[in-house]
């Protein structure tokens, strides 16, 4: 059995991972987690302790993490500020967190020469043209947008050069859009789900025609922990599920799934610099690591996401009014 340190488990992907590790694995899993405003300890409800240990602090506190790196056998980092929006009304602690605090565990990992798994974003790629044949792949040269996705390009940095500088034992993965329980409801899929469970009409960024390329957060956790396991130290793996959906199609498949008209939404003033399209070519996950998803049904995943909402009610009420005030002072 081995003690795996993951930051940022009582995030969304991270508690999806948490609970994957502990459902398809005998190992440990200790949780370094901030509990900010994106943190839900009730999202590791139900997980004993000898599966599971909760450490409250910061991934800049390179005194608490060296003594939790010296407990551990691997770390898996997804600690991360994640969303857009913030990031365009407030970069600072995207900075902190995405740029200082990877260099803090960077520089554990290199003290105590553990395996390290960086998990990123295909945001760090820029976007495509709705067009575009290609989709990206491993070779794709780096073009941010935002400060979201710039802090995350440069934390993939450090990674690349902590492993070619310092001889750290990391991989990266570079994941697309995920859905799934657990998720904040500013993000895009959960805050039209939980608008229509309030009687509230979703809310549409611009035209709806950005593309996102959805994944299922436990395909992501199955990923990641192939990765782990089989992986090449040095390589960055990109992860996706072929799920290229428009955010209008999506909007309107809730809203039918929901039981509602499809066209009972509103379109609201688009995000500043709003990526066009992401689309993910995963297939040197499959073949070198032989990875395969297994939520391949979009809207199977989508109706089972849904019911996990109104089965939640009080795990995502309480943020809810704060984060509708915030979108609309905005005029979103
Ligand atoms: N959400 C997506 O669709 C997506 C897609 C690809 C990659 N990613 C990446 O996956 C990771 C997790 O994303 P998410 O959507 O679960 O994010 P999230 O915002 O839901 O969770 C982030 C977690 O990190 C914690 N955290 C933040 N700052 C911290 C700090 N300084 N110290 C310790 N903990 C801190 C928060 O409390 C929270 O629990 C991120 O690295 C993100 O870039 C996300």
């Amino acid at each position: 059995m081995a003690n795996l340190l993951v930051t940022g488990g009582a995030g969304f992907i991270g508690s999806n991972f948490v609970h994957h590790v502990v459902d398809h694995t005998d190992d440990h899993v200790t949780v370094l987690d901030a509990l900010t405003y994106a943190g839900n300890l009730d999202s590791l409800r139900g997980l004993s302790e000898d599966r599971m240990t909760f450490v409250k602090g910061d991934i800049t506190d390179a005194g608490l993490v060296d003594e939790l790196f010296s407990q551990a056998d691997a770390v898996v980092h997804y600690a991360a500020e994640s969303h857009n929006d913030n990031s365009l009304h407030d970069p600072r602690p995207f900075l902190d967190t995405n740029i200082v605090g990877t260099y803090t565990l960077l520089e554990a990992a290199r003290r105590h020469d553990l395996r390290f798994h960086h998990i990123s974003t295909d945001e760090v790629y820029g976007d495509l043209e709705l067009d575009d044949p290609e989709r990206f792949t491993e070779q794709t040269p780096y073009n941010p947008s935002s400060p979201y996705s710039s802090t995350k390009a440069g934390s993939d940095l450090l990674v690349r050069a902590w492993v070619r500088s310092f001889g750290v034992r990391a991989t990266i993965s570079n994941c697309s859009n995920n859905y799934g329980p657990y998720q904040h409801v500013e993000k895009f899929i959960p805050r039209q789900i939980t608008n229509v469970l309030r009687g509230v009409r979703p809310k549409l960024y611009g035209g709806g025609q950005n593309v996102r390329d959805w994944i299922h957060a436990d395909d992501h956790s199955s990923a990641v922990l192939t990765i782990l396991d089989k992986g090449e130290i040095g390589e960055t793996y990109l992860i996706g599920a072929d799920g290229e959906k428009n955010n209008k199609d999506v909007v309107e498949l809730i809203l039918e799934l929901m039981g509602e008209p499809r066209d009972s939404y509103d379109h609201v003033t688009d995000r500043a610099g709003h990526d066009l399209r992401y689309a993910i070519d995963s297939t040197k996950l499959r073949t070198e690591l032989d990875w395969h998803p297994s939520y391949e049904d979009f809207e199977a995943g989508l109706k089972a996401t849904i019911q996990w909402y109104r089965d939640n009610e009080s795990w995502w009420a309480p943020a809810k009014d704060g984060v509708e005030a915030f979108y609309a002072s905005k005029g979103q």
